[in-house]
């Protein structure tokens, strides 16, 4: 038989398979999600997050700086306050964790770029995304009232010197709140990574256990998207798109590979993905089982990502999946 076509030819060398790589990895693109609590002199290991730790803003410096060293120059911030009450009233007070926390890293690292999350379901006594109201005789999250709240915390975190911040409370038209209440500020450069394309999602499981912030009643599915659901995807990112979001963010990762590759498809931002708590602890679980090669299916699943169509990734092996670039082991 005479093979005209041979993909293997094209395999023969290291050198080669490199040179027609159709995916390009860059430490760049990796954001390393971070806690912060308030507090002083703590670091409290997350137990369903093995390697991954609370700290107080004084404890910070060593990671930061092992992070920058990697090459990991973005991080994202959550906060994680003592005082949790109906209103969140600590997402955006001047003084707030997320408030100090980012003052002293931006004024120490300038160089680390700094993303703050922006959501109240870590400050909320009731652990939900947004305003509780009674509506119809249930609880249920209140969204129009909901929206100056966050938009008070995205303004307070980019005074404190965030970067960008990232909503991700999935409440309609925060996008727009956020962009015009920043602008009204004069913080017309603070970009907008909007979480627009976030699943309601079991994955998120040991991020609640670090935040404590699994909601005490119910569960997030009148706000976050139902899973069987791609389309409504594009909708969420076309959407926010037109508020004004300068980067989407589809969540989580993995299991969602499709929705990454359509929306970058059908946007014109660029697309980022977030390898969220789940998907770390399953990769945790199994090599501490020595039933899967930590290092390989990380890498696998962070170049699957960047495959689908995304250029951001954030995860909490940041710093592992910059060392494997550097090794020349994926990029
Ligand atoms: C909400 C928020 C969550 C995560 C990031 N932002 C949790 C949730 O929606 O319940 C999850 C991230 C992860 O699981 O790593 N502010």
């Amino acid at each position: 038989m005479e093979l005209i076509s041979r993909p293997r030819r094209l395999r023969t060398t290291p050198g080669l398979r490199k040179m027609v790589r159709e995916t390009r990895v860059d430490a760049s693109s990796l954001v390393y999600p971070m806690f912060v609590m308030d507090g002083t002199g703590k670091t409290d290991e997350i137990k369903a997050l093995p390697g991954q730790y609370r700290y107080t803003v004084d404890m910070v410096d060593a990671k930061i700086e092992e992070m920058l060293r990697a090459g990991v120059n973005s991080i994202m911030l959550f906060g994680i306050p003592d005082h949790k009450d109906e209103i969140g009233s600590q997402a955006y007070a001047e003084d707030g964790i997320i408030q100090r926390a980012v003052r002293y890293i931006k004024e120490k690292y300038p160089e680390m770029y700094v993303i703050a999350d922006v959501c109240l379901c870590e400050y909320t006594s009731h652990g939900h995304c947004g305003l509780i109201c009674e509506c119809g005789g249930h609880h249920d999250v209140d969204n129009d009232s909901t929206l100056e709240l966050l938009s008070k915390t995205a303004v307070s975190q980019a005074l404190a010197g965030a970067d960008m911040v990232a909503p991700s409370d999935m409440m309609d038209g925060r996008v727009g709140a956020i962009r015009e209440a920043l602008d009204a500020n004069g913080l017309t450069n603070t970009p907008i990574m909007s979480y627009a394309v976030k699943y309601a999602s079991s994955f998120y499981g040991p991020f609640r256990e670090a935040a404590g912030s699994a909601p005490s009643f119910g569960d997030r599915r009148s706000y976050q998207m139902d899973y069987h659901n791609r389309r409504e995807g594009v909708k969420e990112a076309l959407l926010d798109v037109e508020e004004g979001a300068d980067i989407i963010m589809v969540k989580p990762a993995t299991a969602y590979l499709d929705v990454i590759r359509e929306v970058y498809e059908t946007t014109d931002v660029p697309v980022a993905t977030y390898s969220v708590s789940g998907e770390y602890a399953m990769v945790k679980a199994a090599a501490a089982q020595g039933w899967i090669d930590e290092k390989s299916i990380m890498c696998e699943m962070a170049v699957a990502a960047f495959r689908a169509g995304a250029s951001i990734y954030e995860t909490y092996y940041a710093k592992e999946l910059a060392e494997c670039i550097k090794e020349g082991r994926i990029g």
